[in-house]
């Protein structure tokens, strides 16, 4: 049996002897959620680790293993888990109105916010996740330029609808995506990374592109880098 079969193995046995009650709680959730997770990034061979409590940069798990917290809430938090100051304004919202159906001055803060982060944000709207932004931004365009076609890059994410899903992994072969309509899949152009000289070409030689949409950070960056010029 080769080393590196060896090795793989008695990695597993320890896991799995040192995360038991983990493995309990993952064959319930295999009775309730596809892969038996609620996120895709989150499953793990043999089982994934359940957390019980977090605190600042790190996080408990149901075997009592005090772990450092590589994951900081997919980029989320930047202050760290339970800040105390994130805490008391949560408590805080959390007795004066949960969900008001309504607008609010809170609203208009936390929009104020945002465009003091991204000062080319004109306007702000909400959304649900970054899959619904695409979505409208890439119906945005459509309205605005009367164009069908977006142009994106191998390897970058931009959530999981059926215009932006084509050669999120790889292969990068234009294969068909299971339940993505052949004739919503051929109006994604998708070129390789990192050649400006091919994205002018393909603009140029194809007038139905609306828009370039292009992963700066997120989902996918670092293991598909942006280099250079680009
Ligand atoms: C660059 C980028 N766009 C869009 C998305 C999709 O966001 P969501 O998972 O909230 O739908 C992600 C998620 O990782 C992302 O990294």
């Amino acid at each position: 049996m080769p080393a590196s079969t060896l090795t793989r193995r008695s990695l597993t046995d320890r896991y799995q002897s040192e995360f038991p009650n983990s493995r309990k709680l993952f064959d319930q959730a295999r009775q309730v959620f596809p892969s038996g997770v609620t996120h895709d990034i989150r499953y793990l061979e043999p089982f994934p680790v359940y957390v019980e409590r977090a605190q600042g940069a790190h996080k408990w798990d149901v075997d009592g293993h005090e772990l450092i917290d590589y994951f900081s809430g997919h980029g989320s938090l930047l202050l760290g888990h339970c800040h105390p100051a994130v805490v008391e304004a949560v408590q805080k919202q959390a007795g004066r109105a949960t969900h008001p159906g309504a607008c609010h001055e809170s609203e208009i803060e936390w929009g104020q916010l945002v465009q003091r982060l991204i000062p080319s944000a004109e306007r702000v709207r909400f959304t649900s996740s970054g899959t619904e932004a695409t979505l409208m931004a890439l119906r945005l365009v459509r309205i605005f330029t009367g164009k069908p076609k977006v142009l994106k890059f191998a390897g970058h994410f931009h959530g999981w609808h059926d215009f932006v899903v084509p050669a999120c992994d790889p292969p990068y072969d234009g294969a068909a995506i299971p339940g993505v309509l052949p004739g919503v899949q051929t109006e994604t152009v998708i070129l390789p990374p990192n050649d400006p000289a091919l994205v002018e070409q393909t603009l140029a030689s194809d007038p139905q592109i609306g828009c370039i949409i292009l992963e700066p950070t997120g989902g996918h960056f670092g293991a598909v880098p942006i280099r250079g010029d680009f």
